[in-house]
C-alpha cells in the first residue's frame, strides 16, 4: 500500500525558519513523556506546552517530569487552545497505542498544521491494520502542510537495524526476532495490556479472544510491515498468537505497587509470522513482563540463508532508548514533506550533537 503514497515533490526551497530552536508541546505527560521531557530541554528544544487528562493537570510540567525546577510550563487539558495559543512546530505524542483511540488527538494537531511524532504504535506502519483511517489522516497532513510519524524502539532496533542486517546477505529464506520488555517501566496504558496479576486462565481468554478479533499485538505487526517495506518486500499473509506469561514465584511487581503470586500472570508474549511474495518468512516475538532481579530486556535477530547471520543486544535500555530515538526524529519530521509518512520513506536515523535546530521545511 505504501507503495501508492506519492511522496510530494519539494517545489521550493522556502526556509524562513532554519536555525532556530524548535518549538514543541509534550502531549501525554505519562512515564514516557517525563523522560522525552527531560531530553528535549537537553537538546536545546523550546518546550512551549504540555496536554494530559486528568492527573498532573495544572501543575508546572518541570517538577511532573523531575527535573527539580519549575518550566513555567503549565499542564493543561485543552489541547486545541493549547495549541492555537502556542503554535508550536511539533507535538510529540505519548497517550495511546492505537490509531482508532488516537485518530481524534492526531486530528486536532495536524488540523493546526502542527506536526506530529509519536510512539503510537499502529501509526508505525499502518497501511494493512487501519488503512481507512490512515488514509484520513494522510490527506488531512497534507492539506494542512503538516507531517505525522510514528517512531519508538521499532524504528532502530526492530526495522532498521535488522534490514542493515539483512543488507549482509546474498539470500534469505527466514528472519527471526526476539525482543523483550520490563513492564515495570511503562505506565498502565502497557501494564493492562500486559494483564499484570490477572488470573493466568482469564488472561489466556482475554488474548485468545482478542486475536479472534484480529486484534494482533500491534508492535509486532506494524514492525514487520515496516521491516518487509523497508527491504521491498509485498506481505502476503500472517499467523499471530499470543499467550499469557506465568509467574514462577510470589513477584513484586513495582508497576502496580504489590505482589503478583505464583502461577498469576506477569505479562505477555506475542508472536507472528509474515510471510511475503518473494518466500521470505518475517517472525517476531515480543515478550513482555514484569522482570524480577535477574531478568534483562534482549533484542536477537537472526537471519537464515546465504550466510547465517544474527545480532543480539543485551541489557537493551528500551524505554530511555524509545525515547532517544523519537526525539532525535524531530528534526526529521519537521523537515520532512507533508502527510502521514512511515519510517522508511525518512533519512536514515542518526545521532544528533547538541542542540537541535528548525531544519526549515521545504514543501
Ligand atoms: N513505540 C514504542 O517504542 C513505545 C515504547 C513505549 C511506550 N509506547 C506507547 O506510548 C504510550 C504511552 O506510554 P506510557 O508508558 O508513557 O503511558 P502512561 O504512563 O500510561 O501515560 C499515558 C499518558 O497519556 C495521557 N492521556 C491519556 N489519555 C489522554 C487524553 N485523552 N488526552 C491527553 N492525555 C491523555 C495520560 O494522562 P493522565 O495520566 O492524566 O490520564 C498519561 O499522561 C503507550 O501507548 C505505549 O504503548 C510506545
Amino acid at each position: 500500500v505504501t507503495s501508492e503514497l506519492s511522496i510530494p515533490v519539494h517545489a521550493e526551497a522556502h526556509e524562513p525558519d532554519l536555525g532556530r530552536p524548535i518549538r514543541a508541546i509534550i502531549y501525554g505527560v505519562g512515564s514516557m513523556g517525563k523522560v522525552m521531557t527531560r531530553m528535549m530541554l537537553d537538546k536545546g528544544v523550546d518546550v512551549v506546552g504540555a496536554v494530559a487528562r486528568t492527573h498532573n493537570v495544572g501543575r508546572d510540567l518541570g517538577l511532573v517530569a523531575g527535573m527539580g525546577r519549575q518550566l513555567d510550563v503549565r499542564i493543561t487539558d485543552d489541547a486545541q487552545k493549547l495549541l492555537s495559543d502556542r503554535r508550536p512546530d511539533i507535538a510529540v505524542v505519548a497517550v495511546g497505542s492505537y490509531l482508532e483511540a488516537m485518530a481524534p488527538h492526531f486530528r486536532l494537531c495536524l488540523d493546526h498544521g502542527v506536526n506530529v511524532i509519536t510512539l503510537e504504535e499502529e501509526a508505525f506502519h499502518p497501511w494493512r491494520r487501519a488503512s481507512e483511517l490512515a488514509r484520513e489522516l494522510d490527506a488531512l497532513a497534507r492539506s494542512r502542510g503538516a507531517t505525522l510519524v510514528a517512531s519508538g524502539i521499532q524504528d532502530p532496533f526492530w526495522t532498521s537495524a535488522v534490514s542493515t542486517l539483512m543488507a549482509c546477505a546474498h539470500r534469505i529464506t527466514r528472519v527471526h526476532g526476539r525482543s523483550t520488555y520490563d513492564a515495570n517501566e511503562y505506565g498502565p496504558e502497557v501494564t493492562e495490556y500486559l494483564h499484570l496479576g490477572v488470573d493466568v486462565d482469564v488472561a489466556a481468554v482475554r488474548i485468545e479472544g482478542a486475536y479472534a478479533r484480529g486484534e494482533d499485538n500491534v508492535a509486532v505487526q506494524t514492525s514487520l510491515e515496516a521491516l518487509a517495506a523497508l527491504v521491498g518486500l509485498t506481505p502476503t499473509e500472517h499467523e499471530s498468537s499470543g499467550v499469557p506469561l506465568v509467574a514462577h514465584d510470589d513477584i513484586h511487581v513495582p508497576a502496580l505497587d504489590r505482589i503478583v503470586p505464583k502461577g498469576s500472570t506477569i505479562g505477555v508474549s506475542d508472536r507472528m509470522v509474515l510471510h511475503t511474495h518473494e518466500g521470505i518468512d518475517l517472525e517476531f516475538e515480543l515478550q513482555g513482563y514484569a522482570f524480577g532481579p535477574h531478568d534483562c530486556e534482549v533484542n536477537e535477530w537472526r537471519v537464515e540463508g546465504e550466510p547465517n547471520l544474527s545480532m543480539r543486544n543485551d541489557q537493551f535500555p528500551v524505554r530511555l532508548a524509545t525515547a532517544t530515538t523519537t526525539v532525535n526524529r524531530l528534526p526529521d519530521v519537521i523537515a520532512a514533506p507533508p502527510g502521514l509518512l512511515t519510517v522508511e520513506l525518512l533519512p536514515p536515523l542518526r545521532y544528533r550533537h547538541g542542540h537541535f535546530r528548525h531544519p526549515g521545511r521545504t514543501r
